[in-house]
């Protein structure tokens, strides 16, 4: 029998996304962050979707994330199968932690299901997940807001587009921006699809990347920085925790640098007062503009030259790998990381 304080969470990971890999390993961590003693009260569940959208039972994502089985991850439906809830027993969730990166799982999809649950979930909405994820949309309302931001371009490619086309594309894009200029695809994540460029030459190649994965495409100046990231909770009152900064050997903080090759995570970051209450300040005003709640992390540049602040993008669910950035800011902002779980579905929950 459910004891009368008991909550039933939900969490969901893995995912049609190509952060499928990460997905898993975040929720591994907030899965044994909910078995830790101080959080007896909260009873889980576990969603494993595998790379091609079918959900397993919980004891068969359990042992995706405990036995890191991996049998699962490329299996297909039949084409007679669509329905991919059939034997998906959803009974007695009381909230919803979707644990889900990239594509399906932070732009918004997994959210509108879970609406449709009609039981509350971990993380923004449906606008503020879909805004938060497209690199145009964000830009676009944060250059109305003035939030401080580096130069871009935004592109939307078609199927049809021609040589000559992306020929022409080039010519504008070096006409608005200097190099290195950055290349990305705008719904994209982990750095994935993302080319930084020196050359002519090279930009074409690198828009066929990003168009691998997205037709939205967002060319950006690329500046010489330090990376600051800031962590946001809560809902109609938002929390902003210590700032950190992260430092890696390679040009710039691609995939490897993100989950292989040793990086440095420094909490806080040393900045002075002013630039802290500055990101601080922003990290806030910017998931106010775009609707985001719940969790978030803001990640900032630091132009070394000039010492200006530029917000990068907002992250709506972000990593909660071993090398992750957000719970070692709220760890070191007096939150451990089964403290920090056990309130983001209280505030879910609550509000
Ligand atoms: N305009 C830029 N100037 C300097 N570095 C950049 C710029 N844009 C991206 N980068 C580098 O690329 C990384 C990934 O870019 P980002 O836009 O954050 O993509 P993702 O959403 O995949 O994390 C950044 O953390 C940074 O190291
Ligand atoms: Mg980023």
């Amino acid at each position: 029998m459910k004891e009368d304080n008991q909550i039933t969470v939900g969490i969901i990971f893995g995912g049609i996304s190509n952060e499928h890999d990460v997905s898993i390993k975040s929720a591994k961590n907030i899965y044994k962050a909910f078995l830790k003693p101080r959080n007896k009260r909260y009873k889980i569940k576990l969603f494993y979707i595998n790379k091609y959208g079918i959900w397993f039972k919980n004891q068969t994502s359990k042992s995706v994330l405990t036995n890191n089985e991996k049998s699962f991850t490329n299996q297909r439906f039949t084409s007679k199968k669509i329905n991919f809830i059939e034997d998906i027993d959803f009974d007695g969730i009381d909230a919803w932690f979707p644990i889900i990166h990239g594509s399906n799982g932070e732009d918004g999809t997994i959210q509108g299901f879970l609406k449709l649950t009609q039981k509350p979930f971990v993380g923004a909405g449906v606008l503020g997940s879909a805004l938060g994820m497209d690199k145009i949309a964000m830009k676009l309302i944060f250059s109305h807001l003035k939030i401080p931001q580096v130069n871009y371009f935004p592109i939307q490619l078609n199927k049809s587009s021609t040589k000559k086309d992306l020929e022409i594309l080039t010519t504008h894009i070096m006409e608005k921006l200097n190099f290195p200029i950055f290349i990305k695809p705008a719904n994209s994540g982990s750095s994935l699809g993302i080319s930084r460029v020196n050359k002519k030459n090279e930009i074409i190649q690198a828009l066929q990347l990003a168009s691998e994965i997205d037709s939205r495409i967002i060319a950006e100046e690329g500046y010489d920085v330090r990376e600051l990231e800031c962590g946001v909770i809560g809902k109609s009152n938002l929390e902003t925790s210590s700032i950190g900064e992260v430092k890696y050997e390679t040009d710039w903080f691609d995939f490897e640098s993100k989950y292989s090759i040793q990086n440095e995570i420094i909490i806080p970051a040393t900045i002075d007062k002013s630039t802290e209450r500055n990101i601080k300040d922003l990290a806030i005003k910017s998931c106010k503009a775009l609707n985001i709640f719940g969790f978030a992390r803001a990640d900032f540049f630091l132009e070394k030259k000039t010492n200006k602040i530029f917000l990068n993008e907002i992250n709506t669910i972000p990593g909660f790998t071993n090398k992750s950035m957000f719970p070692m800011l709220w760890k070191a902002s007096g939150l451990e990381i089964d403290q920090l779980v056990a309130k983001l579905v209280d505030i879910a929950i609550d509000s």
